[in-house]
């Protein structure tokens, strides 16, 4: 029996205790089938959840781009590797095989290097979803240099305190994007960004768009001319299996972004096989997942899980609406997709539409079908099951976030039943526990409580990059010796888990996680607004959207209300981005508080979501007659 290859439930189970019983084993075994190390590891395992500090495979020695790269060409040289898919369908798509993107890694690597970039340097990667961003991705690892993509929506504010965070030398952009029948100036962008960072050296850019944007001498390069005077081959850096691969920063519930920092060789098992088992990928299948790499999904699922599988792996620039909303079943028919995974704010979008968009094509390539980044709803899980999977293909509701670098409960395909709604079982390895509120287990099923995992599993974050203290009080204070998801989840009777959402300030609006606290901290600064706070309120294709109620200074009152609006959401596009615009803003006296002055959210949470037959317990606000005029005036 395999560790890699999970067929059916039974073995799932066996392989699950397995993994439960000796984790070190266990993992071993996988580590030990199919990669490639420069040398074996030392350890398996030294971990300590209190301080918190995790390794795996200490001693080891590898370069993960081999293992994605390298060790297929003899095999899969004229395999396609990466598919790309354009925005604009006239436009063709390309197809780069394992010997070609062996090539253009390499060459991009050798333009890293003579532009300075080291062992260790940090580079920002501000690409739209072309090839380019996939090999940077790539040339990086190559080199050892840890790379942070910054989703290519985030505003020059948002990209300025990523790029000062991790104080990177380098950024790599485009001249532009294209988006739907649109196109952004992504260089602009960059520009503006720059001018609060002065320590960034170099900028590289790709040609996309071919709009006309200006060129910073001696700071800004067109990538191309570099790349063709750039030699092709490129000396994989040997990197220990702890050492950083990449920073990607998410939305924490307070505060800055936090840099979740994911190490090497751990991070390279567990993408593999999950990729592998989660998926059941098979050697001709055509994979294809719609995020961007811009998001963890798209780090762990488009670039490093498929590549060390040595699989085929699109990648989309576009849009699910573009030129019309048959475009993600025009591509799999294309492409005859064998696996698909997507949002469920995607689903619900498409499933708004006439069924003759699905219905127009050919979907009988699929057999996998997945879904993550928000609890999907009943409706879209049956959607996306009877027109999309033509009731044959199993959905994977695979849930995880970007701390944990790969997907921790999730059906196996063809093995565990699936149930609309429940993530299912966890990836074996992965050691969920509930917990209630006091601080305790709540041990058999039945049981409602807050996610967290007790045993480490080899792509946890090991840090935030810059604050360790922040890393330990965020994930593993809230309960002794476990990691703490942020999530709440449910437990049925034969324990499979239901994933309810966040039990904390984050807000997950079409998939994108965003923090209360920075987009409160973007409103402030209107010169009118005296103090804010935002919430969540349920939305049929967004999950949820957000709700923001906003106190005006006096000097605020007298203006136009609407224009006011307006305004607030330019802050916010300009701090954060366009996804973080508020759908509702109300304008109230004060915010419910309590007497030590904290903001009563689950309230306003209420109020928001026009549930409000039973407030709760309102008996330490400071300030009730604020409630009562705030629900007369909601919107
Ligand atoms: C939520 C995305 C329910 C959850 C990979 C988590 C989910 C957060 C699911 C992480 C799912 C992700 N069902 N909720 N299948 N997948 N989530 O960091 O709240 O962008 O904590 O990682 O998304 O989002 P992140």
């Amino acid at each position: 029996m395999s560790n890699y290859h999970i067929k059916h439930l039974e073995e799932y189970f066996q392989v699950y205790r397995k993994s439960v019983q000796n984790p070190e084993a266990f993992w071993e075994e996988v580590a030990e089938e199919h990669f490639f190390w420069r040398k074996r590891w030392d350890r398996v395992l030294e971990w300590d959840f209190t301080k918190p500090e995790i390794k795996w495979f200490e001693g080891a020695q590898l370069n993960i781009t081999e293992n994605c790269i390298d060790r297929h060409l003899r095999s899969r040289g004229n395999k396609t590797a990466i598919l790309f898919e354009p925005n604009d369908p006239g436009e063709a798509a390309e197809h780069i095989t394992y010997r070609q993107l062996h090539e253009r890694v390499s060459k991009f690597a050798n333009v890293l290097k003579e532009k300075g970039i080291k062992k260790g340097d940090r580079v920002i990667i501000y690409l739209p979803m072309i090839p380019e961003l996939a090999i940077s991705v790539l040339a990086c690892a190559r080199i050892g240099a840890i790379h942070s993509v910054v989703f290519a929506g985030f505003s020059s504010t948002a990209l300025a305190t990523r790029i000062n965070d991790c104080g990177a030398k380098m950024v790599i952009t485009s001249d532009g994007s294209y988006r739907g029948n649109k196109t952004i100036d992504l260089k602009g962008i960059v520009d503006e960004a720059l001018k609060q960072c002065p320590h960034v050296e170099t900028v590289l850019v790709a040609k996309r768009t071919k709009e006309k944007i200006s060129m910073k001498n001696g700071r800004d390069h067109w990538l191309q001319p570099l790349l063709d005077k750039a030699y092709a081959d490129c000396v994989a850096e040997i990197m220990e299996a702890e050492d950083p691969l990449f920073i990607l920063y998410t939305s924490g519930s307070t505060g800055r972004p936090k840099g979740m920092m994911h190490t090497t060789a751990g991070y390279m098992v567990y993408t593999a096989y999950t990729f592998k088992n989660v998926f059941q990928y098979r050697e001709d299948d055509v994979y294809w997942c719609t995020a961007d790499i811009g998001w963890i999904t798209g780090h762990s699922y488009i670039v490093y899980g498929p590549l060390a599988n040595g699989a085929t792996t699109v990648m989309f620039e576009g849009a699910p609406s573009y030129p019309d909303f048959g475009r993600f079943w025009e591509i799999v028919q294309k492409h005859k997709i064998n696996q698909f995974y997507t949002a469920p704010t995607a689903i619900r979008a498409l499933a708004k539409e006439s069924l003759d968009f699905v219905t127009k094509y050919d979907l009988s390539s699929l057999k996998v079908l997945g879904t993550v980044g928000e609890p999907i709803n009943e409706e879209a899980w049956h959607w996306y099951n009877d027109h999309v999977g033509d009731k044959k293909c199993p959905i994977v509701d695979t849930w995880w976030q970007t701390e944990t670098g790969g997907i921790l409960i999730s059906p196996i395909p063809y093995s565990t039943p699936t149930k609309p709604t429940y993530a299912t079982l966890p990836v074996p390895g992965v050691q969920p526990a509930l917990m209630d509120e006091n601080g305790k287990e709540i041990k058999g099923n039945q049981a409602d409580g807050r996610l967290c995992i007790k045993f480490p599993w080899p792509s946890i974050a090991r840090t935030i990059w810059g604050d360790h203290q922040r890393y330990k009080d965020t994930y593993f204070s809230a309960f002794e010796g476990m990691y703490f998801t942020g999530d709440g989840a449910l437990r049925d009777e034969v324990g499979y888990y239901r994933i309810t959402g966040r039990v904390d300030d984050v807000i997950i609006v079409s998939g994108h996680n965003l923090g209360t606290a920075p987009i409160e901290d973007a409103i402030n600064e209107h010169p009118a607004v005296a103090e804010s706070a935002i919430v969540g309120f349920p939305h049929d294709v967004k999950g949820n959207a957000l709700y923001g109620y906003v106190i005006l200074k006096e000097t605020g009152e007298s203006r136009d209300r609407d224009n006011l609006k307006k305004e607030i959401n330019q802050m916010i596009t300009e701090h954060i981005g366009p996804i973080a615009k508020l759908d509702k803003i109300q304008f109230v006296p004060g915010l419910p508080k309590t007497r030590s002055g904290k903001i009563m959210r689950r309230i306003l949470r209420k109020i928001a979501s026009k549930d409000t037959s039973n407030l709760g317990d309102t008996s330490t606000l400071l300030n009730p007659e604020v409630v009562e005029q705030i629900m007369k005036e909601s919107l």
